[in-house]
């Protein structure tokens, strides 16, 4: 149990953000859920668990309502122990369709969001020599997937703050690693597959494990790298949780025969 220390997780009114909030509050964490959203009902549903939390909404890419996080943090808990950057959008289009508006729209949320997230929260680790940051990526910060150039340049950028800030804060006590999930069963694929962009079928078929991540897929690998006494030594990794979708390199057929067997 990890009594006395406390965790911050952006994007947590809903998908892999709520459910890594209640795995951290039922490991024992005191939890901070932030969202763009209103907080209120899973705010109420982890109170009635008996868990310690606490809410502010705001969007992650305005450095006022991140200062204003830090301010709060600073003043209940000095620090965070573990600062969890989920907060996140999609966007499915063709580069060629896609607006200077709509690239600058995700490179905030998914980017900026967690480098001001870092700065201000990660700032304060730094004054403790102590801390855990898990960004969340995606396989689509590691390969390119079509239709998607701001969404995977986001996330490609986020791998590479993670590997930056691992380099310049490991020797002060504060690890930063990522996760790079594949496709999750969360409202963002609900939302993403709507206009008919892909289906359950096209990601099962992809993934040797042959079937989607879960968010408790998610949140339980980034307990583990939020979690000193476990993943202590680990820093800089970009850690995928895809099922064995990177490391498959079949043709879709030879894939596909491999489960009739
Ligand atoms: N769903 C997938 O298939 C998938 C795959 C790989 C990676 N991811 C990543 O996992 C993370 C969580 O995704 P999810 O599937 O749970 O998505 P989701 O859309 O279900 O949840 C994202 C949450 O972030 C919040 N949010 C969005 N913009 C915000 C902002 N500016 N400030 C604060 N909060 C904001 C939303 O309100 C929402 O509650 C994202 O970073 C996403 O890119 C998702």
């Amino acid at each position: 149990m990890h009594l006395n220390r406390t965790a911050l997780v952006t994007g947590a009114a809903q998908g892999v953000g709520l459910t890594t909030a209640t795995l951290l509050a039922q490991q024992g964490y005191r939890v901070i859920l932030t969202d763009l959203q209103p907080l209120d009902t899973p705010l109420a549903a982890l109170r009635a668990a008996g868990h310690t939390v606490a809410g502010l909404s705001g969007d992650v890419s305005a450095e006022a309502f991140v200062q204003t996080l830090a301010a709060y943090v600073a003043e209940h808990h000095g620090a965070l122990d573990v600062l969890v950057n989920n907060a996140g959008i999609s966007c499915i289009l063709p580069a060629e369709d896609t607006t200077a508006e709509q690239w600058q729209r995700v490179m905030n949320v998914n980017l900026l969001g967690p480098f001001l997230l870092c700065k201000y929260l990660g700032g304060q680790m730094l004054q403790r020599r102590l801390g855990s940051i898990v960004n969340v990526a995606s396989i689509a910060g590691l390969r390119g997937v079509s239709h998607r150039s701001a969404y995977n340049a986001s996330k490609h950028g986020l791998i590479g703050l993670t590997h930056t800030l691992a380099a310049e804060w490991g020797g002060r006590g504060v690890r930063v690693n990522a996760v790079c999930p594949g496709w999750i069963k969360t409202e963002m694929d609900e939302a993403d597959q709507g206009p008919g962009n892909y289906s359950d079928a096209d990601i099962m078929n992809r993934v040797p494990m042959a079937r989607f991540a879960s968010p408790q897929d998610v949140a339980a690998a980034i307990a583990y790298l939020a979690d000193p006494t476990v993943s202590g030594f680990i820093n800089g990794v970009s850690l995928p949780v895809d099922g064995g979708w990177l490391a498959d390199a079949s043709w879709d057929t030879l894939r596909l025969r491999t489960r009739e067997a």
